[in-house]
């Protein structure tokens, strides 16, 4: 892989910009990485929002053969890799796509698919994290947490997608917990089972179990 960095003091999104090179041709290992974004984009339509320079706030353009959950998996345990690098962190996927750290926050994963190439953006809280999230560390350095993430994409991409499949089943946190799944037009609750090889959760419910491609998924507490 051959990494071309694209640094911003300033922009609205990094995944927005690189969105628009992505139509444009932009090949793999083109990345974006911001000190501030005006109008950072999260899951769902939320926002993402950090203070000038205190958090990783970057995105990657990739060309997979395949465009599955499994390329944000390969990103996540990337981030898993430099989080423990960097921090001494042992975080934990929650899935579909956020880095824990004992049920709180430590960042987010946004995919976006344009033109055949997925641009995945991350968000990783490095000095500075919202209420209730977590953070790796006022010490830690932005740049390193950076190199750890490049270097940790490019080997798991290597790797392969049985790989990444395997390495995410054994770092997401949500398998075997009771969940409560959140889709535009159904919520429900059961035990997070299994992920597939294409990267879906496969919820028992009791009768059944059901496979999830896309939802939001709240951990529930034990009664
Ligand atoms: C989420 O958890 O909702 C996903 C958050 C993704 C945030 C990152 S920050 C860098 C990249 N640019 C964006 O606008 N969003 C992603």
């Amino acid at each position: 892989m051959r990494w071309d960095v694209h640094r911003f003091a300033e922009i609205d999104s990094t995944n927005t910009w690189l969105t628009a090179r992505a139509g444009g041709g932009a090949p793999e290992g083109t990345v974006a990485v911001a000190d501030l974004q005006t109008a950072g984009r999260g899951r769902l339509g939320r926002s993402w929002e950090a203070p000038p320079g205190a958090n990783l706030l970057c995105s990657v353009l990739l060309r997979p053969d395949r465009v599955s959950h499994l390329v944000v998996a390969c990103v996540s345990l990337a981030a898993l890799d430099a989080c423990r690098a960097t921090a001494g962190i042992e975080a934990g996927l929650k899935w579909p796509n956020d880095v824990m750290v004992q049920d709180e926050k430590l960042a987010g994963v946004l995919a976006e698919v344009a033109d055949g190439a997925v641009v995945v953006g991350i968000g990783i809280n490095v000095g500075w994290a919202p209420p209730g999230a977590a953070r790796l560390g006022a010490g830690v350095s932005r740049d390193d947490v950076l190199r750890h993430l490049l270097e940790g994409i490019e080997r798991w991409y290597e790797a392969g997608w049985d790989e990444i499949a395997r390495g995410y089943r054994s770092a997401c946190v949500t398998l075997n917990r009771a969940v409560r799944v959140e889709m535009a037009d159904e919520t429900f609750t059961g035990v997070a089972a299994d992920v597939t090889a294409d990267g879906h959760l496969l919820v028992d419910v009791g009768v059944c179990t059901r496979e999830v491609a896309a939802a939001d998924v709240v951990h529930l507490r034990p009664a």
